[in-house]
């Protein structure tokens, strides 16, 4: 607990303080004793929390009144009421002060008890502060949008195995979202058989209640990642709207370190709303021609709805030799250049079709590590030589090598 305990006495006479520090001898840990001499004093002293033992000086109407007054300003602060007499106030005046007792100040067992009890909810309640606090700072995820102006760029592959690799390098918490809501594959890609899709938890509109039970609705991977798919009914996802969409990647934000969302093709509206909660977005483009000039369009139009350049990156996927474009023809076109350049490799599908993702089974490959290189600017510092390990392609025996076909990556 970060806040000191603190037991101030209000008394002008030093006999009251003496005996409470007396009566708190053997308390562990020891709580700090400030005496003042009025109810003018203690307002120079405004902890958040703490307990005050008003004193028989304290008795009177007027300070009665004022310690009410006190209390509405400190509502954190415990407070005792220790008289020798009946308070000079009427009783609803008394109870206005909120104290947690009033004790005779003669009784010395009783007025132990009575500190002690305050005590121990002053520490309950500074904790529940610091919690509080706490949660109020920690940061929202990161939201990591993946999407491409064409179909069938490696959107779902990428997705699914940056999921992976985030949950892997890092070991914090990733959900991974399926929002192509018609033909979603992630479910298929991961192999994975859910209770709850995205129409389950857009239909929980109260948003208290969406951020208690969606963590319940996810369906876990092995890889540690946590997967909200897409409907499994392709006519269900009319039922999901963009708002709804920014609703749960706000939601699932308050609950995971990243949020990564797999995209259908374009720019429809649910891709938009992700775009309006995405930290940063990875556009792919595969390499050929129709990729490579829609990938001009979306740029442009990404640039008209402002999205912050700094805030995207291009994956130029499927890179191969001999298919008459090569990466150099396209980097000259974007000079903003690519962060990634993934190899074609067999590899992809065959993970994607036995349902493993390529980081799980094979992560010492030319693809796993052109990701990982691609994303160490944006992982935790401490996590980048994790990263580099993790995907050190390995040389191959000599006789898988001499064996190797061709266009094996
Ligand atoms: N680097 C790669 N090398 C070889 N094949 C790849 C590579 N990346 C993706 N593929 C294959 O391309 C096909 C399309 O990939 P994927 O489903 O990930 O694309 P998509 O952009 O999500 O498609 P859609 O637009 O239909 O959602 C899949 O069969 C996948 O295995
Ligand atoms: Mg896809």
């Amino acid at each position: 607990m970060s806040t000191p305990r603190s037991v101030v006495v209000v008394e002008p006479d030093p006999y009251l303080a003496v005996s409470v520090e007396a009566l708190l001898g053997g308390v562990h840990p020891p709580p700090e004793l400030l005496a003042v001499a009025d109810l003018d004093e203690l307002e120079d002293w405004c902890p958040p929390t703490g307990v005050v033992v008003a004193g028989p000086s304290c008795a009177t109407k007027q300070a009665i009144a004022q310690l009410a007054a006190f209390r509405d300003r400190y509502p954190a602060v415990r407070i005792v009421l220790a008289f020798d007499r009946r308070p000079g106030a009427a009783m609803r005046d008394v109870v206005a002060v909120g104290a947690d007792a009033l004790v005779d100040s003669t009784d010395a067992e009783e007025l132990r008890q009575a500190i002690l009890r305050s005590i121990d909810l002053a520490d309950a309640l500074a904790t529940a502060l610091d919690e509080a606090l706490e949660n109020a700072e920690a940061p929202l995820g990161q939201v990591l949008t993946v999407c491409s102006a064409t179909g069938g760029c490696g959107k779902t592959f990428y997705a699914t195995n940056l999921a992976v690799a985030l949950a892997r390098i890092t070991g914090r918490k990733v959900a991974l979202l399926d929002l192509d809501l018609q033909f979603g594959e992630v479910m298929t890609a991961l192999r994975l058989r859910p209770q709850h899709t995205m129409t389950d938890v857009a239909a929980i509109e109260d948003e208290a209640e969406l951020g208690t039970y969606l963590p319940e609705m996810l369906t876990a991977h092995e890889s540690g990642v946590w997967v909200l798919p897409a409907p499994l009914d392709p006519a269900e996802a009319d039922r999901v709207g963009p708002e709804d969409i920014g609703r749960v990647i706000g939601a699932l934000q308050s609950h995971f370190d990243y949020v990564v969302v797999d995209n259908p093709t374009g720019l429809g509206e649910g891709t938009l709303a992700a775009l309006d909660r995405s930290t940063h977005l990875f556009i792919l483009a595969a390499l050929d021609l129709s990729s490579v000039r829609n990938l001009r369009l979306f740029l442009q139009t990404l640039e008209r709805l402002r999205i912050p350049q700094d805030d995207l990156s291009l994956i130029l996927n499927k890179d191969q030799t001999g298919v008459g474009i090569d990466a150099q023809d396209i980097e000259r076109l974007f000079p903003r250049g690519f962060r990634s350049k993934i190899p074609y490799s067999r590899q992809v599908p065959r993970s994607m079709n036995s349902g493993a993702p390529l980081f799980s089974s094979e992560p010492h490959t030319a693809v796993c590590s052109s990701i990982v290189e691609g994303l160490l600017d944006l992982l935790p510092h401490d996590t980048q030589t994790v990263a580099r390990e993790l995907t050190a392609v390995t040389s191959e025996p000599w006789y898988r090598r001499m064996f190797a076909r061709p266009a094996e990556a």
